[in-house]
């Protein structure tokens, strides 16, 4: 099968449409934000990429902090209307109709409908060209405890994680494999 070579784009599929949240001077926003990532895991660090003509943008450099909600199909049409609109002209917690939690560890509401939110404290700020990548700290993970299993263990797969391709979301279903499966031996 032939492949037909494009120019370089940022092609990466799926991602996760993440709800950003963030807050300074009192005002508390959503963005959308598909550039993101871990980039080490001892200690744990994130990036964010965020445009600086984003509203979100000042707010996040400003407060240096914002939360990472992860994305479900329960809120998909939440997250592409904060995706769409600016929270220079409205409060997208109230339209969206999400619940604002107090974090533990940073100053900005997490959003009580994702499953699972990571607390982020900015280290650094790289401008790369049409983004500008906030690399943080993860300084603290809420799990709702609804998903949390009788052995302590977050059961991931009940929370209808939702992905990012190509300008189409899709909910994540089949469980195909798990770490290692490929080399783990049968039991007999
Ligand atoms: C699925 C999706 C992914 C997006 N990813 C990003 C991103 O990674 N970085 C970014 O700056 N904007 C991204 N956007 C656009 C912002 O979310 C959008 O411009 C938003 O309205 C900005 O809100 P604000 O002005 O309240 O900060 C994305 C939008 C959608 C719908």
């Amino acid at each position: 099968m032939a492949k037909v070579t494009w120019k370089g784009g940022a092609m990466l599929a799926p991602v996760p449409p993440a709800l950003v949240s963030c807050s300074h001077g009192g005002k508390d926003n959503l963005i959308t934000v598909a550039w993101t990532g871990i980039i080490n895991s001892d200690p744990p660090k994130t990036y964010i990429s965020v445009r600086p003509e984003r509203f979100s943008h000042s707010l996040i450099k400003e407060s240096g902090e914002f939360v990472i909600n992860l994305p479900t199909s329960h809120i998909i049409r939440s997250i592409d209307f904060c995706g769409v609109r600016s929270g220079r002209e409205i409060d997208k917690f109230a339209v969206c109709r999400l619940t604002k939690e107090a974090a533990s560890a940073v100053g900005c509401p997490l959003v009580a409908e994702s499953p699972l939110s990571l607390e982020c404290k900015v280290t650094e700020i790289l401008s790369l060209g049409s983004h500008d990548m906030f690399m943080a700290d993860i300084v603290a993970v809420d799990v709702d405890e609804h998903y949390i299993d009788e052995n302590g263990k977050f059961r991931i797969e009940k929370c209808a994680l939702a992905a990012y391709a190509h300008g189409q979301y899709f909910a994540l279903g089949k469980k195909i494999g798990s770490f290692g499966y490929s080399v783990k031996k049968k039991k007999k």
